[in-house]
């Protein structure tokens, strides 16, 4: 089994003190942080680019988890990883050459992960899952913090299991305490928590979700 990583979202972070927040974080005892890039045709809502995350990159160590939920990734690829990405997550629906963006992520030398929206079957990661590092099961529809965990979540991430015993596996949207833990039993190790972590007091949300069972 792998271990167990909690990703807190800065997307529920205090923007006017993004810098203290991530150091909080890491303090509070983070494994990665979790960097949700959107553009507003990908996905509903806008948050920020590269230029942020490259401010943010001298406040901690912990690795950093980028996900882009923008149209045609392979435009900005090169943009994270200057930026600082330690590992870049791509939508399989966002663009059209998936296995040729994974291969450009590579490239760089940093971590590859793909992400599924909850309507979109594993299926389609197949003929791709062996060259990959990661893969984020989103959990919500991909756009805000603070929607409620859909279930069928649990089913794909068994699924993915199947498909490879060492992959991490990454549940993003409406992780709490109580839902982390059916995700933990059907087989994921990798935890985005943005709500669960800054509504309440970091380090000890934290370890919760971090706790055995
Ligand atoms: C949603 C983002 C998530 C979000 C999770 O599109 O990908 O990372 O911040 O927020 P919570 O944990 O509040 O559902
Ligand atoms: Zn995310």
């Amino acid at each position: 089994m792998k271990s167990i990583k909690v990703a807190p979202s800065i997307l529920s972070a205090d923007f006017s003190k993004l810098g203290e927040e991530i150091v909080a974080i890491d303090k509070a005892g983070a494994d990665w942080i979790h960097i949700d890039v959107m553009d507003g045709i990908f996905v509903p809502n806008i948050t920020f680019g590269a230029p942020v995350i490259k401010c943010i990159r001298e406040k901690t160590k912990l690795p950093f988890d980028v996900h882009l939920m923008i149209t045609s990734p392979e435009r900005y690829i090169e943009d994270f990883v200057k930026a600082g990405a330690d590992i870049i997550v791509v939508h399989a629906e966002s663009t059209v050459h998936l296995h040729r963006v994974i291969q450009q992520v590579k490239s760089y030398g940093v971590k590859v992960g793909v992400s599924l929206n909850p309507a979109t079957s594993p299926e389609v990661l197949k003929y791709v899952i062996d060259e990959l590092d990661l893969v984020l099961v989103m959990s919500v529809n991909p756009g805000f913090g603070g929607q409620s965990f859909i279930e069928s979540s649990v089913e794909k991430v068994k699924a993915i299991r199947e498909m490879n015993k060492d992959i991490e596996i990454e549940v993003d949207g409406g992780i709490t305490d109580k839902t982390i833990v059916k995700c933990k039993e059907a087989g994921a190790n990798v935890f985005v928590a943005g709500s669960y972590v800054f509504k309440g007091e970091y380090k000890e949300r934290i370890s919760n979700l971090k706790k055995e069972g």
